[in-house]
């Protein structure tokens, strides 16, 4: 199997670390990590080696994904650029920063990866995408490695923005969509806040396992609960009617702030 190496033991870096060595995919000895902030990595003797030089994790990797913030990530490639063999595989978890910036540091194999909050359960929906000296064998071995977070999904370079608003940003969406549904509903009842978000969480997470286990789309659940005429058809008709132009700006504002970020390269 591959030396797989990782620079940034933040929060990306951490989760990836932890769920490549937890799946026994990469053998112990082949494991790397690098951070800036050295004394951040607990330390797990025998499960990976730590490299205190990026260029040193980096000559001694064949698959390196570079976890660090979008500021960053040309600095570090700048380090290791003229270490790294031309067969390495080169990974920034940045959807934003394009491949064309990446390519002005060093022509070499590069992918994008933007897994989910969800990678915690093992169930992300893990975004991949491939500059054109990335080959099939690459892709092969990068979605083999990245199933231990859960499915993987390769788009082309320019769908990745909108990719990542729909997969990796969609918890924090979902999660605010609901918050505010909770606290609308606390000034109509008695029932205790805790008890009103776990019983929303709930349904939440069946109706989502309802869609995917029966194959029913958004309409086919609204049209099976909101009988004519009823309570949950006028509910549903205020959100059809009030919603859509929340959700437009939301997709606006987010793929203007991704714009800046890609032209950080
Ligand atoms: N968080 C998410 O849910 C999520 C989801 C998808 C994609 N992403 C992307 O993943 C990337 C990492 O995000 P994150 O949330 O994991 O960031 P983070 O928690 O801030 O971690 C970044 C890490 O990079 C380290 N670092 C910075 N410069 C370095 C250098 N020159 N050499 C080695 N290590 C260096 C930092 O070290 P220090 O300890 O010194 O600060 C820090 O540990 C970002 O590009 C982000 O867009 C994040």
């Amino acid at each position: 199997m591959n030396r797989i190496g990782i620079i940034g033991y933040g929060s990306m870096g951490k989760m990836l670390l932890t769920k490549i060595s937890e799946s026994g995919k990469v053998e112990n000895d082949g494991l790397f990590i690098s951070n800036r902030t050295i004394s951040k990595i607990e330390e797990a003797p025998g499960r990976y080696t730590v490299y205190s030089s990026n260029a040193e994790l980096a000559r001694a990797s064949d698959i390196i994904f570079i976890c660090t913030r979008p500021r960053d990530i040309l600095s570090v490639l700048q380090e290791i650029s003229d270490v790294v063999r031309e067969d390495t595989l080169i990974i920034s978890l940045n959807g934003s920063i394009t491949f064309d910036s990446l390519e002005k540091v060093k022509v070499l194999k590069y992918a994008k990866v933007i897994p989910s909050v969800t990678a915690e359960i093992n169930r992300s929906q893990t975004l991949v995408t491939y500059n054109r000296l990335a080959d099939d064998q690459d892709k092969e071995t990068l979605k083999t490695l990245l199933t231990c977070i859960g499915n993987v999904i390769e788009l082309p370079e320019n769908e990745m923005g909108m990719g990542s608003e729909l997969v990796s940003c969609m918890p924090g969406f979902i999660a605010s969509m609901f918050d505010v549904i909770c606290k609308s509903a606390k000034p109509h009842t008695s029932i205790p806040e805790e008890q009103i978000i776990s019983m929303v969480l709930n349904t939440l997470c069946s109706t989502g396992e309802l869609m995917l286990q029966k194959d029913m789309s958004f309409e086919d659940v609204v049209s099976r609960v909101a009988t004519k005429g009823g309570i949950t058809e006028v509910g549903s008709r205020v959100i059809y009617d009030g919603f859509p132009d929340t959700a437009d700006e939301m997709f606006e504002k987010t793929l203007a702030k991704r714009r800046e970020t890609a032209s950080i390269g």
